[in-house]
C-alpha cells in the first residue's frame, strides 16, 4: 500500500488523515496515510527516514512549511512563489518535488462558490505565509488587482514588491487601505483565532460581493460575523473548503486523479 503522511508540529488535530482516507475510498484506491510529529529541529531527519522506509508523498504543515521548501530537490513555479512547501512527492528518479497547494485550494474553492475572480478587485488583509501563497494563483484566476494590507505595513510592501511583476499588486497599512470598490476580501491573519479582526474601516466592505476567511471553526468565525453586521449582502466563506481544496490537489499531484471535494464538504457539514 502506497505510504503517505502529514508532518507538522503540534499535529494532534490534524484533519488531513480523515480527509485523505475519504478520498481514498471515493476513488476506490488504498493508501496509508499517518499524522507524524516532527520535533521542531528535525524535521529533515524525519522527512528522510520517512521516503527511506517507503513513503511516496507528504503534506506539511506549521511550522515546516519553510524548511520542506528548502529540503525539496526541485520546486513548482508555484511553489516557489510562495516561499513555501505543503506538498513533497517522490518522484521516478529519487528526487523529491516540492509543491504548494495552498493557493490552488483557495482559488478552487473561490470558483466552487462562484465568487467572481474575473476582473476582481480584491483586498487582502495580512502580509505572512498564507498570503503569500494565494497572491499568485488569485493573480493567474483573472484577479485583476489585490491591495495587501497589513498591521505591520513593512510586511505588506515587501510582498506586494516580490508580485509586482505578475501583476497590478500594492501595499497598504490597515489604516490607509485605498477607498476601491473592492469585489472582493480575504482574511489571511490569524486574527479570528483570538476571536479578533484586522482593525481596518467598515467602509471599505459595505459594497464587497463576497468575503472569505482563511480560518474555520464550527461557529462563523469573528471576521465573517463582523463583515456580515456591516454588509448583509455579503456571501461568507470560510477556510474549510480551502483545507479540502487544497488537500484535493495534493493527491492530485501524487496520484494523478482528482477526488470530489463537494461530496467530502458535504459530508463536513
Ligand atoms: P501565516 O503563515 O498563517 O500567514 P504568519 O506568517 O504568522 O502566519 O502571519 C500572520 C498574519 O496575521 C500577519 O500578517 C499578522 O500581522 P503582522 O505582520 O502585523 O504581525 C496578522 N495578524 C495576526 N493577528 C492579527 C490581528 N489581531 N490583527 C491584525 N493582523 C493580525
Amino acid at each position: 500500500m502506497d505510504k503517505y503522511a502529514v508532518f507538522g508540529n503540534p499535529i494532534k488535530h490534524s484533519k488531513s488523515p480523515e480527509i485523505h482516507s475519504q478520498f481514498a475510498s471515493q476513488l476506490n484506491e488504498h493508501i496509508e496515510y499517518t499524522a507524524i510529529l516532527a520535533p521542531e529541529d528535525g524535521f529533515i531527519s524525519s522527512i528522510k527516514d520517512f521516503f527511506a522506509g517507503g513513503g511516496k508523498g507528504a503534506n506539511v504543515t506549521l511550522p515546516f512549511k519553510e524548511v520542506a521548501f528548502d529540503y525539496a530537490d526541485t520546486l513548482t513555479e508555484r511553489a516557489k512563489l510562495a516561499g513555501a512547501v505543503n506538498t513533497l512527492k517522490l518522484l521516478e528518479d529519487g528526487l523529491v518535488l516540492g509543491d504548494n497547494t495552498d493557493g490552488a485550494g483557495l482559488v478552487a474553492d473561490l470558483q466552487r462558490h462562484q465568487a467572481q475572480l474575473k476582473g476582481a478587485v480584491v483586498l487582502l488583509l495580512g502580509a505572512g505565509g498564507a498570503a503569500r501563497g494565494c497572491i499568485y494563483p488569485l493573480l493567474s484566476a483573472g484577479v485583476k488587482k489585490i491591495v495587501i494590507a497589513n498591521r505591520t505595513a513593512t510586511k505588506a510592501q515587501a510582498l506586494a514588491d516580490l508580485f509586482t511583476p505578475h501583476g497590478d499588486v500594492v501595499a497598504a497599512p490597515l489604516d490607509g487601505i485605498p477607498k476601491l470598490p473592492y469585489t472582493g476580501v480575504i482574511n489571511s491573519t490569524s486574527s479570528s483565532v483570538t476571536g479578533d479582526t484586522p482593525k481596518i474601516s467598515s467602509q471599505l466592505i459595505t459594497k464587497v460581493a463576497w468575503g472569505y476567511d482563511m480560518f474555520y471553526s464550527n461557529e462563523r468565525t469573528s471576521f465573517l460575523t463582523w463583515l456580515a453586521n456591516n454588509n448583509n449582502a455579503c456571501y461568507l466563506m470560510d477556510g474549510m473548503g480551502m483545507l479540502i481544496g487544497q488537500a484535493a490537489e495534493a493527491y492530485a499531484v501524487w496520484r494523478g486523479k482528482y477526488p470530489n471535494v463537494d461530496l467530502l464538504l458535504e459530508k463536513a457539514k
